[in-house]
């Protein structure tokens, strides 16, 4: 029986294609209104996210709401089939409420207040702008929560950011009172004994800043902890005043590639469905793989917050503006990085925007209607095409990706790491590592899933922790159930140091993890960037790899207790000593990297290794070129394979069995596939 999710909207059970909308921009020309009409047919779009910074048009005076422009789109879309995901207006503010009430800018970590200016330049506390934002909410509610056009809510925009003002301050102070319940505790956990900095009241604990504390680790973790919630606070106000005029409309707010500043675990279950803005770099280097899996890491990691399909909220039809160089989307760029956001459970795919604006700072932005006005340009032709293509792949719709590896990746880990004054001030490289790694997979054309702590493990095959610095006892604990049970879990250099409050694990390093990977690490050292050692494979180890292979930055000196050494460092005063071990452990594996190895050759045979021991399911079993990957949606009947090329050449691909029928034109397919540059190819086969 075929498993699929539901669409996102029962009233569009398409792929959803358009893109942000800013009639408000053109209103003084009813005109342009009414040629987008036509031009978004002609586009094959079905869905205009609108009304995101139109508070000013909304409520162009404190009080006085002008409803009836959106009253005009909203009935015209739904005349021409055209479908809204309606924003509440909260990224930006009026210049009004800026003036009479100062309170709704924010405070710089320099405790300065910003002038009324940009956009997402708000407090998230402020009553004030809760009370504003409630009013503005509940009157879009009320008239638009049950109109025939609108499929959801797109909460704000891109939410990011904090707020260090004194009602900021009051807010943390009780988010603190709540979490520790005495001073003694909180002063405990922060470890403020360390240069003086003990607290004798909560009056006194303040956020970090650049003039003031900075030094007391713990507190600069609470305090992006504290932001995130409060921002999540902030979603949820704005979430209770929609909900009450219909239910039943989902409600998003769209998400930025691994956003450092918010815990996106923390919202995923807040959220009806997850959206995404994907903004790549292409064409910087010959080849695209390395942004390319980066990406391809991203929609897994926006996939697997829910473990559901998501939206592709943003994209360039064509360029930004706000990178160092704009590059066009070469030909085929188009359809094959929006087919990408699909094999990795998009369903939608959505832009900034729909049309250039006239003036201002995303005047040169790409979109799909350029300056000129009309239908006759390259962009514009890409995006009709892949409309019409995403028309024709309905059956994917709500399939999942059936992921038998993950990847820990927590974001406390990830701003405890960066925090850390340790082995190499001059770049840990924590994201590049993920990335490394992931690569490899990806290389593979290996689903998977990026999780955190919290998640659930024990159904995958394959774990991997690269630098899971901070790491709780419970993980650990968790970690050695998923190995006991049979996993494979690999875990490097840099894991398990220290604890939730970024205190340090006594009694040896990797802390929570010792046990399961079999090792004791004595010392740490951080390599100059000049510097190299080796890393040296055993004869006849177990995975059958061979030679030395070149390692940098960071290089773990350990003792194996229960492991045994598959390789050992070539150089300095530690070689001989293990660089790589496995642990066997119940049913499972533990290996344990030592130290980080250059070169991606090295990372791809490995995990080609271990995905082969531990029986995980590659996409489809043949060689693919670099740069060529292969992604897998399913819904137990019928596989989707879509053969992504990357690698800035034409690439061919040797099928590894019959049965593969082209998804958009139903030819069947056999033997050798040739990609073009920038290729695309989803095949369809039955699912064994
Ligand atoms: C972000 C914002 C959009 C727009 C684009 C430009 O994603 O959400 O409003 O500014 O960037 O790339
Ligand atoms: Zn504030």
């Amino acid at each position: 029986m075929a498993i699929k999710f539901p669409p996102i909207s029962s009233k569009l059970p398409a792929f959803m294609h358009g893109a942000d909308y800013n009639p408000d921009q053109w209103l003084h020309d009813p005109q342009i209104f009414e040629e987008d009409i036509r031009l978004m047919k002609l586009a094959n779009c079905n869905v205009m996210a609108i009304g995101i910074f139109a508070w000013a048009a909304l409520e162009p005076e404190e009080g006085q709401f002008n409803f009836e422009w959106m009253d005009h789109v909203l009935d015209t879309f739904a005349k021409n089939d055209i479908y809204a995901w309606l924003a509440t207006p909260t990224g930006a503010r009026p210049a009004w409420m800026a003036q009479k009430y100062p309170e709704v800018l924010r405070v710089e970590a320099n405790r300065v207040r910003n002038l009324f200016g940009v956009r997402h330049n708000h407090c998230y506390t402020s009553p004030v702008y809760r009370e504003k934002t409630t009013i503005m909410n509940t009157k879009l509610a009320e008239r638009y929560a049950n109109h025939p056009a609108v499929l959801g809510w797109h909460i704000s925009n891109e939410l990011g950011g904090d707020c260090h003002c004194d009602y900021c301050q009051s807010a943390f102070r009780d988010w603190l009172k709540a979490k520790y319940g005495s001073i003694d505790n909180l002063n405990r956990a922060w470890w403020t004994t360390f240069w003086s900095h003990t607290y004798n009241d909560w009056s006194q604990v303040e956020s970090p800043a650049p003039h003031g504390e900075n030094a007391v680790h713990g507190q600069n973790l609470d305090w992006r902890r504290f932001v995130s919630d409060q921002t999540l606070d902030f979603y949820k106000h704005e979430v209770s005043s929609l909900r009450n005029a219909n239910p039943d409309l989902p409600c998003t707010t769209n998400m930025m590639d691994w956003f450092y500043g918010l815990d996106y675990h923390s919202f995923a279950n807040e959220l009806d469905v997850i959206s995404w803005d994907a903004y790549p770099k292409w064409h910087e280097a010959d080849s695209d793989r390395h942004v390319a899996s980066w990406f391809a890491f991203n929609h897994d990691l926006f996939r697997s917050l829910k473990k559901k399909p998501f939206m592709l909220m943003e994209s360039t039809p064509s360029l930004t503006n706000w990178q160092a160089v704009s590059k066009l989307k070469r030909p085929g760029m188009h359809r094959l990085s929006s087919l990408q956001a699909v094999a990795h459970g998009a369903d939608t795919v959505q832009y900034f925007q729909w049309r250039k604006s006239r003036g201002s700072s995303e005047k040169f932005h790409g979109a799909v209607v350029d300056h000129v006005g009309h239908e006759h340009t390259r962009v514009f032709q890409d995006v009709a095409d892949l409309g019409s293509t995403l028309a024709g792949l309905s059956d994917i719709i709500g399939t999942p990706v059936p992921a038998e590896t993950a990847m820990l990746c927590d974001w406390d880990n990830r701003w405890a790491i960066n925090d850390a004054q340790g082995p190499r001030n001059s770049g840990l490289h924590y994201e590049e590592t993920v990335a490394q790694h992931y690569r490899a997979l990806w290389e593979l054309g290996v689903p998977v899933d990026i999780v955190g702590s919290y998640d659930d493990i024990l159904n995958y095959k394959l774990l991997l922790v690269p630098m899971a610095y901070l790491l709780r006892q419970e993980t650990g604990e968790k970690i050695e159930q998923f190995v006991k049970a049979g996993g494979t879990v690999v875990v490097t250099y840099w894991s398990g140091i220290v604890d939730e409050n970024d205190l340090c694990h006594l009694g040896g390093f990797p802390g929570p993890l010792r046990t399961t990977v079999g090792i004791w690490s004595e010392e740490l050292e951080g390599l100059h960037d000049h510097d190299r050692n080796s890393l040296v494979f055993n004869a006849e180890n177990p995975l059958g790899l061979e030679g030395a292979l070149e390692v940098h930055e960071l290089c773990d000196l350990i003792h194996v207790e229960t492991a045994e050494v598959l390789a050992v460092y070539g150089d300095d005063f530690y070689a001989g000593r293990p660089a790589l071990t496995v642990n066997r452990l119940g049913a499972g594996q533990a290996y344990y990297l030592a130290a980080r190895v250059s070169e991606d050759s090295f990372y791809q045979s490995f995990y080609g290794e271990l995905v082969e021991q531990a029986g995980v399911r590659r996409t489809i079993n043949c060689t693919l070129p670099e740069g060529v990957t292969a992604q897998l949606r399913t819904d137990g009947d019928t596989d989707y394979v879509f053969l992504l090329n990357f690698s800035g050449e034409e690439a061919s691909i040797e099928l590894d069995h019959d049965g593969y029928v082209d998804a958009e034109s139903g030819e069947s397919k056999t033997g050798k596939i040739e990609l073009p540059i920038n290729g695309a190819l989803i095949l369809q086969r039955k699912s064994n």
